[in-house]
């Protein structure tokens, strides 16, 4: 048993939809939520600056004494697959926990794959699935304009979200997948609209929620659950001015946001 808080970074906000999924499979457990909004966007950046700004990130988590941390950015989780190396505690990202989904729910093994352009560029998903299965056929496209349509709220019904989503989801469902990838923080935010172009054959497989079951097997297996009775607490550090993380906060939480943010500096 152990109460230690869980820790989660994103380059931004988006890892709260990672934060909305732990709630709901472990409510009982502390988390620490860690986003360097002084610094996003992530997925326009180069691997070293990436690397840099993710170790950074984890050696902030690891001063508020987590038990284990996520990365819940899909773009530090495919650039930075190293930055969980030497660390004392369990480390994973939003990779493996989604090739390991999509390579459950694939029945024709036509599986894409969508992320920020640092993402795709990496080619990690394809590796990851390719891992599982070499037979798998894998459609990737990198989805730039998904992080500022969400960021600004365009969601749901939103007609710019509509025509982008059709553009660059094109090649994808011309290509058959079955399944399909949202391997970025921001993309669950446009589930509707993304199931709406491909179709109700396709499952769509949020990186974060499954980065979120994966911690549950985690936690299980190192003996690092918190006790049942616990009331879990979470707290929100930032690298820029809070205000206004209560309003973006809640487009990725889909709920009102009620909490303490605090200002840091990790470089
Ligand atoms: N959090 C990033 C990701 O999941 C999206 C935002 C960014 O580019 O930093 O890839």
């Amino acid at each position: 048993m152990d109460n230690r808080p869980i820790g989660v970074f994103d380059s931004g906000l988006g890892g709260l939809t990672v934060v909305k999924s732990l709630c709901s499979f472990l409510p009982n457990e502390n988390i620490v939520y860690f986003g360097d909004t002084g610094r996003v966007p992530y997925g326009t950046r180069s691997r070293e600056t990436i690397e840099t700004y993710a170790k950074q990130d984890a050696a902030f988590l690891l001063s508020k004494d987590v038990k284990l941390i996520i990365a819940a950015c899909g773009t530090v989780s495919s650039v930075a697959p190293d930055t969980g190396k030497n660390l004392p505690v369990p480390y994973f990202g939003v990779v493996e926990p989604a090739a390991k989904a999509a390579a459950k729910h694939t029945k024709t093994g036509r599986i894409g794959v969508i992320g920020t352009t640092a993402t795709i560029r990496s080619g990690a998903y394809e590796q990851a699935l390719l891992k599982i299965n070499k037979r798998f056929l894998i459609r990737s496209v990198d989805c730039p304009l998904f992080v500022p349509i969400v960021e600004a709220g365009w969601i749901d019904d939103d007609e710019v979200a509509m025509l982008t989503a059709k553009r660059y989801l094109k090649t994808i469902k011309d290509f058959d997948v079955d399944t399909l990838i949202l391997g970025c923080t921001h993309y669950p935010l446009l589930s509707k609209t993304i199931a709406q172009i491909m179709g109700p054959q396709v499952t769509l497989i949020s990186a974060g929620a499954a980065a979120a079951a994966h911690c549950v097997e985690v936690l299980k297996e190192n003996a690092l659950l918190c006790a049942k009775e616990n009331n879990g607490t979470h707290s929100f550090y930032v690298t820029d001015r809070p205000d206004g993380f209560s309003k973006t906060a809640e487009i990725f939480l889909q709920q009102d946001f009620t909490g303490d943010v605090t200002r840091v500096q990790v470089d």
